[in-house]
């Protein structure tokens, strides 16, 4: 049998990258779409498809280059997003809606259609790159912040129509990652490593690595056979802690210290 296909959105840069050289090296083939090329060449084999997958065109395009290069999809990572900070009364439709066309649309999108194929050939599995922000409202984030919880909805429900059908959908919830995202935002001057680091019970950012792992653990069947419509957070557990700040950061040992990445 020929080895299986992943296909993983905004694979460029930052944790879609990550996330693409991990399976690459778990023997997975890779098709990547993205608006640019990246910085630095696969180091695998890889299908790079350049476009936006907002257009239903391109992803009925990108689709077609992925059967007739490979002849199947096994993996579909929804990881593609954008991210928008300003307070909610000064959002425009047009920001939100633009927010909301990458990060909810076209998930949708490249799940009916690479779905399609998953329900004909009776198994795939899915993995959409939400966020904490999918879980809880993070201040100035309106379009973001609904738009992945928007999606952890798409993924309840995806898993509840094609679960019985062999197709399982599950979301990962990444906490703050250092990536070209996180870059850009913070040059807005709305946070700093430090905000980050302190809130985290585990003392540091995510890194590409861990969510790339994550990610790895939901696409494979072996692993997560029976992990459908899950909701996995990595946030190194920001979300479950409760604590105010001084009793958070009087529990830090030393492996918390200092780390900001
Ligand atoms: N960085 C974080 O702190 C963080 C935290 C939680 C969740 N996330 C989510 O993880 C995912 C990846 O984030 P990242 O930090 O690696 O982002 P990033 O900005 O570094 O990379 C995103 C990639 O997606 C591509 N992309 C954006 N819009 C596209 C479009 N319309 N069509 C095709 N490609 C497009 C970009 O060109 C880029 O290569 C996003 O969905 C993001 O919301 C990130």
């Amino acid at each position: 049998m020929s080895e299986p296909v992943a296909v993983i959105t905004g694979a460029a840069q930052g944790i879609g990258r990550r996330t693409a050289d991990l399976l690459a090296a778990e023997g997975y083939r890779i098709a990547v779409i993205d608006l640019h090329a990246p910085a630095h060449a696969f180091s695998s084999d890889v299908l790079l498809y350049l476009g936006n997958i907002t257009q239903e065109a391109t992803v009925e395009a990108f689709v077609d280059a992925v059967f007739t290069r490979y002849g199947r999809a096994d993996v579909l990572v929804n990881n593609a997003g954008i991210s928008h900070i300003a307070p909610a009364e000064t959002i425009s439709a047009a920001d939100y809606r633009r927010v909301l066309e990458v990060n909810l649309v076209a998930p949708f999108l490249l799940a009916k259609e690479f779905g399609e194929q998953m329900l004909d050939a009776g198994s795939g599995s899915i993995v959409n790159v939400a966020s904490i922000a999918g879980i809880a409202g993070v201040g100035d984030r309106a379009a973001y912040n609904a738009s992945k919880h928007g999606l952890i909805g798409l993924t309840r429900t995806l898993a509840a129509e094609w679960g019985g059908r062999g197709v399982r959908v599950n979301a990962v919830c990444p906490g703050w990652v250092k990536t070209e995202m996180d870059e850009a935002d913070q040059a807005g001057g709305s946070y700093s490593d430090e905000d980050i680091s302190q809130r985290v019970p585990m003392g540091r950012f995510a890194t590409p690595e861990d969510i790339a792992q994550a990610i790895a653990y939901l696409a494979d069947s072996r692993r997560s056979g029976f992990v459908n419509g899950h909701t996995l957070v990595v946030d190194g557990g920001w979300t479950a802690d409760a604590s105010w700040e001084r009793l958070r950061l009087s529990k830090r040992g030393n492996a918390a210290e200092g780390g900001s990445r």
